[in-house]
């Protein structure tokens, strides 16, 4: 079978998102948290395969940060701490969603939100009108037509107008103002179809809990909602043991939690979900030089693996986070359109100069070349692992229609990420045939994770391996008995060769090597 005989089925938007949702549940990626008692909305387990999946992005993202950078370094902080880093960070005055709800349905929305997608649906109407003109005109100016075209130069004043307003009033955190945004666009509820809103409010975000068995005594703390105060507490730990210069930076991956009140789209926006983050402390007055720097640095990162380069773009971002001077996303094109994946943000001195205020502490590096002290600045990047997760997996989801009719669903994983790296498959559960597949795998079972499996058909765990992804399936016949050879069949090709067992981990380690993909970064 060759590759060009491979059908690939056009599958996007909603057809996409759900065949994956269902996919990933039912080949052990995610499966909705407590399932037997229904779930608990917008929290999600990682299955067998996904948590192998995930625990593959997140060693390639570290990887890149603390092995390869030599003045980056990594830590665990606690999910805990103390309730005043919340107050310093600005998280309990300012961490909060705009809601708005509709008096008909009862529906709640994000103001924001609700804004941000009428200005989307506007944009889609320019997009179209600019591709008819495009397939009209030989020698298309799509400048000229931008400006001049009067249904796209209307379009265009709507959009500007829109996003000034909407940025002024994010701004001065009117939620009038916000309202009236939603009233002036017009914008229905899609559920009762009415434009009856409620008031504009603000919702705080962060879960909070008692520390403390005795309820009188306990005190209020939170869970947090980013993980990156984690790493400012203990700057100077880290600075004086590490014996560290700046600039340098310092990783961290794990838990944190959000009350998302609009909590959809599947592992996208989660309750409880997973960051890696990285603080870059650098000198005050280099902050641009270092946001640019890190912007290269993670498209290059993002690039590496393959999941195509037009599926990515930067968005500035119209209304600044209350820590930031200048911040971007990395959108990604989901199956539900282009979204944030990763925010780059240049902090300023906001979080360390807030931390020494409500500390008391002086959080200040002694610069030897300058021979002065100061409050470094901070560079960050920030991913979500669970939407990570998501753009591999939504971008790998594929179903195919082969040369003789059947058809299959395949996983295009980057072979590096692939939860299972290779499957070892007896031809016959008998003469001997099942035993020598056992010896392939305790030869290749040390250094990556494959199964062995004797059930079914060959055509069938060929089928099941290629929906979970496994690049690389291999077959013990009865000339593996006579001549130590196996057949190794690669996933997206489904290209069989026959090699000698001895050359098998090379095979192997030659496409899921991390080691190739670093080097490129
Ligand atoms: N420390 C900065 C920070 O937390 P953020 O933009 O709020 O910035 C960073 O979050 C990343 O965390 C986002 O780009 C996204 O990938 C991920 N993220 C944020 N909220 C999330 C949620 N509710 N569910 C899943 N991922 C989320």
């Amino acid at each position: 079978m060759s590759e060009t005989s491979i059908k690939t089925k056009a599958l996007s938007g909603e057809d996409l998102f759900k065949n994956v949702i269902s996919h990933s549940k039912e080949y052990g990626f995610i499966f909705p948290s407590s399932e037997i008692y229904d779930g608990l909305s917008a929290v999600y387990d990682y299955g067998q395969n996904g948590m192998e999946l995930k625990k593959n992005i997140r060693e390639y993202w570290w990887k890149s940060m603390v092995l390869l950078n030599e003045n980056i370094v990594g830590i665990d902080a606690a999910i805990f701490m103390h309730p005043t880093t919340w107050k310093a960070s600005g998280h309990v005055d300012a961490f909060s969603d705009p809601l708005i709800d509709n008096k008909d349905s009862k529906k709640r929305y994000r103001a924001d939100v609700l804004i941000e997608n009428a200005m989307a649906k506007v944009e889609e109407k320019i997009e179209k009108e600019v591709e008819k003109a495009r397939k009209r005109f030989e020698n298309f100016d799509e400048a000229m037509y931008r400006s001049t075209n009067p249904r796209v130069v209307e379009y265009q004043k709507k959009i500007d107008e829109t996003n000034a307003r909407f940025k002024t009033a994010l701004d001065a955190a009117d939620m009038d103002a916000l309202r009236q945004i939603i009233v002036d666009l017009e914008i229905a509820c899609e559920v009762s179809g009415s434009r009856n809103w409620t008031d504009v409010r603000q919702f705080n975000l962060m879960f909070a809990t008692q520390l403390g068995s005795v309820a009188e005594s306990a005190s209020t703390i939170y869970l947090r909602p980013e993980t990156a105060q984690g790493i400012f507490v203990n700057f100077l730990n880290v600075q004086k043991t590490g014996r560290m210069k700046i600039p340098f930076g310092i990783a961290q991956t794990g838990k944190a939690f959000r009350n998302e009140i609009v909590a959809r789209q599947f592992i996208f926006r989660m309750r409880e979900f997973e960051q890696m983050e990285m603080q870059f402390f650098i000198r005050p007055g280099t902050q641009k030089e270092w946001y640019e720097h890190w912007k290269t640095a993670r498209m290059k990162w993002h690039a590496s693996l393959g999941l195509g380069e037009s599926n990515y773009r930067f968005h500035d971002h119209i209304k600044l986070a209350h820590y930031a001077d200048a911040a971007c996303d990395i959108e990604f094109k989901f199956p539900f359109g282009f979204k944030e994946l990763e925010g780059i943000h240049s902090r300023t001195d906001f979080d360390l100069a807030n931390h020494e205020k409500h500390s008391g502490k002086k959080l200040q590096y002694f610069d030897p070349e300058l021979n002065e002290s100061y409050v470094p600045y901070v560079v960050e990047t920030s991913i979500g692992l669970d939407r990570m997760f998501l753009a591999v997996l939504s971008n790998a989801y594929t179903e195919e229609t082969l040369e003789d009719g059947s058809e299959r669903v395949v996983l295009r994983i980057p072979p590096v990420l692939a939860p299972v790296k290779a499957a070892i498959f007896p031809l016959l559960n008998k003469d001997g045939l099942p035993e020598k597949a056992r010896e392939v795998m305790d030869l290749l079972k040390y250094d990556h994770i494959c199964v062995c499996e004797e059930k079914d058909a060959i055509g069938k765990r060929y089928r099941r391996q290629d929906a979970i992804g496994t690049p690389y399936c291999i077959t013990v016949d009865h000339q593996t008995l006579e001549d130590n050879t196996v057949t190794i069949r690669e996933r997206d090709s489904m290209k069989q060769e026959r090699v000698a067992i001895s050359a098998l981990a090379d095979i192997i380690e030659g496409r899921v090597n991390m080691k190739s993909l670093l080097q490129k970064l």
